[in-house]
């Protein structure tokens, strides 16, 4: 059997899950990956929950038939927030790990008390968001900010290394209150895409936060349970990346690339 055939998959709906790739590169080295964008569906923010969550099991039945990766990094909150259950008891003989908003470490850390969570309008949809900031933040102040725009936003800097400040600002400025002389001191990324923007929030920012991403602690999962696997054998042959729409154009390319990743063609998917 070669290295490529139990390479690691990581997801997302686009290019945000490459946020989760960089800091994995740096703690798994040595493993084969895939990247699978599932490009044709952008935004998954946006859909609605049956039609997304049966997307998913679907998608997720090919990529398994298809790659046979040793582990699976659901590099999305919108989709991890809804489908992770799903996923787990469709393919029961699948090692996957998800990406949830950090809202734990957010109320641990915040000393004012007011932690904002700033995520696609899914994710903060989600009844496992909910959930999450009653068992760990009952006594912080969380507000949920669904943003409409920032995940595209994201995918245009890092395809054509511009963004609209002033649209970053929008976007964010609903994650900033200031009650009884206390002001928010934690946002968590709940986004994989904003990782890659977050120079540009603290740039528009109306006062200096915590900025809580998860990519590392994401990538520390996986290389735990790797290292319940069988060591891997690195092939010659570069990782690959797959898009759904079956056709993304050149900025894509390049940027996988940059990655570490050929693009290479799928079947489309929509
Ligand atoms: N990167 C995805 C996430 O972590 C979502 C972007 C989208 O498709 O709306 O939630």
């Amino acid at each position: 059997m070669t290295a490529r055939a139990n390479p690691i998959l990581f997801f997302d709906s686009g290019i945000g899950g490459l946020s989760v790739v960089k800091e994995a590169r740096v703690l798994l080295p040595e493993h084969p990956y895939v990247y699978v964008a599932d490009d044709a569906a952008f935004p998954y923010g946006a859909w609605e929950e049956d039609a997304l969550r049966a997307r998913l099991v679907e998608l997720f039945g090919q990529l398994i038939d298809r790659f046979s990766p040793s582990l699976i990094v659901i590099a999305c909150n919108t989709a991890s927030t809804l489908a992770i259950a799903d996923l787990r008891a469709a393919y029961p003989g699948a090692l996957f790990v998800g990406t949830v908003p950090a809202v734990k470490p957010a109320a641990e850390r915040t000393h004012s008390g007011l932690v904002s969570v700033l995520a696609t309008p899914g994710t903060v949809r989600r009844q496992y968001t909910r959930d999450l900031i009653s068992a760990y933040a009952g006594k912080c102040h969380v507000r949920l900010v669904g943003s409409e725009n920032l995940a595209r936003l994201a995918e245009q800097y890092m395809r054509e290394g511009f963004v609209d400040e002033e649209a970053v600002r929008v976007e964010i400025s609903p994650c900033f209150i200031e009650q009884d002389a206390r002001r928010t001191d934690i946002v968590v990324l709940a986004c994989t895409h904003y990782p890659f923007l977050v120079n540009r929030m603290r740039k528009t920012a109306p006062w200096p936060v915590d900025w809580i991403d998860t990519s590392e602690a994401i990538a520390r999962r996986a290389l735990t349970l790797a290292e319940t696997l069988p060591p891997p054998v690195r092939a010659e042959a570069p990782d690959s990346a797959f898009f759904t729409s079956g056709n993304p154009p050149a900025s894509l390319r390049r940027l996988v690339s940059g990655f570490g990743f050929r693009l290479e063609g799928f079947p489309a998917f929509v």
